[in-house]
């Protein structure tokens, strides 16, 4: 199992060397719409095939708008649908301003954003600004020769020249392994990738750039879209004078090596540069001034600290709605005190602002990495319950409403995602994360049609954990997310109220209590360990008249409320309760 987030390691080994370390309506409708709200982050590959190739598309999409209406989310994020080469599957875009016909059309995708509506549900597009591919007619003219119109468009560089042999110009690596630099022989300069050679990064400080960014911006917002998931966009600057990163040194001294073998590097130079703060607010005009709507901006934001994330708001709340909190989601341990504390952390030194929790993505395990023995569905309740009771919006990604769980591929000969297999077997890529949803117990799972080989394979689990099998099952993951999701939604104090953690020392237990601006107050207790545990809330402590809690949501077959104020827990149980 891995233990910290496969993009976030390098920060938090560079943090370890440092410190030892209801406003429910339609997004068209609501400014606010976002806020306490649930996002659902839908791979398109991998959700719904509607022509019969192995891959999910845009109508599949459109096809189960009524099962996400009735788990009640409030947008859909969906990762790159543009055309691609598809080496990063989607994320190296070669047009911006369509759709890969994999996917659909663009008749397609105005029918998909139709139908949402329709729904309540906003469609939020993910914006790849930092890089394009190498096959977008930008890069291909950028690349042509040293004086052509879109010369300095991508970042490029010469070679440093050692003893007469040819070298990068620094030693930036690629998140995805090797060197960040790639010799291109027709300009013989080098061109920088943050990720794979084929994802040349674009020159954020060219006017013309952000000019032609903006243009997508806008052609987007005028496809109806809620908003835009701005992918790396913490890494759209790097370091003028090209120093060289700093190597993470282990407790031997020597430099740390990753899965690819390299020496890993804090990347100080290449990631969060004062610049791109000037970008966003940017963004932000462009996002506020196109439609006379609100269109929100969230950040792919993997930030050392809660500090860090407060800055991504902006200094006049000017940047970004939603920057990704992954200090919570993302701590990958199961331990109270460190919930309690980053969650806290989010209610306290954030100034009120909204935070975004994330527990599983396309780009690491899913929630049964926290998994270590039995009880496997148990903690799931309790990262759910986390994700939903906590005063955040809600970023959820398909298949977790279900239980569906990592299943990475068993051989090197099967994987798809590049960085797995330059990694294997320390880094198996991101395949796990991305199989295909999982809706019924036919033999492909209801994905495909018949007879047809899927892009990625069944996991094994599809007999079982299926949304089939699960709806009308009251017991089910899928109804302990409805259910969950419906508390946020219309429960005032679980949708919006301030969040106060209780029996701060308690180290079997995470609980806490969520207060509407009227007083109404609710009880969320979890258990973190395998044993039964009693809890009691100190309520008087907190000015609550109520003494009793009234059951509203409780782990299938856990005990009740044993006498006022104490509730007992079964292992990893679950419980939350109106104080009355
Ligand atoms: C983001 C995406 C990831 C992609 C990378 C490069 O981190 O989430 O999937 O590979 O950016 O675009």
């Amino acid at each position: 199992m891995r233990t910290i987030s496969r993009f976030q390691g390098a920060i938090l080994l560079a943090l370890a060397c440092a410190s030892a370390v209801s406003a429910q309506s339609a997004p068209q409708q609501n400014p606010n719409w976002w806020k306490n709200a649930v996002i659902y982050e839908i791979y398109p590959r991998s959700f719904q095939d509607s022509n019969g190739d192995g891959i999910g598309d845009l109508n599949g999409i459109t096809s189960h708008l009524d099962y996400l209406q009735t788990l009640g989310v409030n947008a859909v994020w969906l990762t790159p649908n543009y055309p691609s080469p598809q080496i990063d599957f989607g994320y190296d875009i070669s047009d911006y301003d369509n759709i890969d016909p994999q996917y659909g059309t663009l008749a397609d995708f105005d029918r998909l954003v139709a139908g949402a509506r329709q729904r309540h549900i906003g469609i939020i597009m993910d914006l790849v600004l930092n890089h394009t591919s190498d096959q977008h007619p930008w890069f291909k003219e950028s690349a042509s020769s040293r004086t052509n119109p879109k010369a300095d468009w991508y970042t490029w560089h010469d070679p440093k020249i050692v003893n007469g042999h040819r070298l990068p110009p620094n030693n930036w690596e690629s998140v995805f392994g090797g060197s960040a630099w790639q010799w291109d022989p027709a300009r013989r300069q080098y061109y920088y990738h943050r990720f794979y050679i084929q994802q040349p990064d674009l020159n954020w400080n060219n006017p013309q750039v952000r000019k032609a960014m903006y243009d997508v911006e806008r052609f987007w917002i005028r496809h109806g879209v809620a908003g835009f998931r701005l992918d790396a966009i913490t890494s759209l600057f790097e370091d003028p004078q090209d120093r060289d990163e700093p190597y993470v040194l282990g407790p031997d001294g020597k430099p740390l090596t990753n899965a690819y073998g390299d020496k890993v590097v804090q990347t100080i130079y290449t990631d969060d540069l004062p610049e791109v703060h000037t970008v966003i607010r940017q963004l932000r005009q462009v996002a506020d001034q196109t439609h006379g709507r609100k269109v929100i901006l969230i950040g792919e934001t993997y930030l050392p600290s809660v500090t860090d994330l407060r800055r991504w708001f902006g200094a006049k709340n000017d940047e970004l709605d939603l920057p990704m909190d992954m200090q919570v989601g993302f701590i990958n341990k199961f331990d109270v005190s460190l919930f309690r504390q980053r969650i806290n952390d989010a209610e306290t030194k954030i100034d009120g602002n909204m935070p975004l929790f994330v527990f599983d993505n396309h780009d690491n395990p899913r929630w049964d990495r926290y998994v270590t023995a039995d009880h496997k569905d148990d903690v799931g309740r309790v990262l759910s319950t986390i994700l939903f009771a906590s005063r955040d919006t809600a970023l959820m990604y398909y298949g977790d409403e279900i239980g569906m769980v990592t299943t990475p591929p068993a051989r090197k000969e099967d994987i798809r995602d590049p960085i797995g297999i330059r990694g294997w077997p320390k880094e198996k890529g991101r395949d796990g994360e991305r199989t295909p949803m999982q809706w019924n117990s036919s033999p492909i799972a209801g994905f495909s049609p018949a007879g047809v080989k899927t892009w990625l394979p069944i996991p094994p689990s599809y007999a079982r954990v299926n949304v089939a099998a699960e709806e009308g099952n009251p017991d089910s993951m899928l109804s302990w997310y409805q259910q969950l999701i419906a508390l946020k939604k219309n429960d005032a104090a679980v949708h919006a109220g301030r969040e106060v953690m209780l029996n701060p020392t308690d180290d079997r237990v995470l609980s806490w209590l969520r207060i509407a601006p009227d007083g109404e107050a609710v009880v969320v207790a979890c258990n973190f360990t395998a044993q039964p545990q009693t809890i009691g809330f100190p309520l008087a402590r907190y000015g609550m008249r109520g003494r009793v809690v009234r059951t509203l949501l409780k782990t299938p077959g856990a005990p009740n409320v044993s006498r006022a104020g104490q509730v007992q827990l079964g292992p990893y149980g679950v419980y939350i309760g109106r104080v009355e």
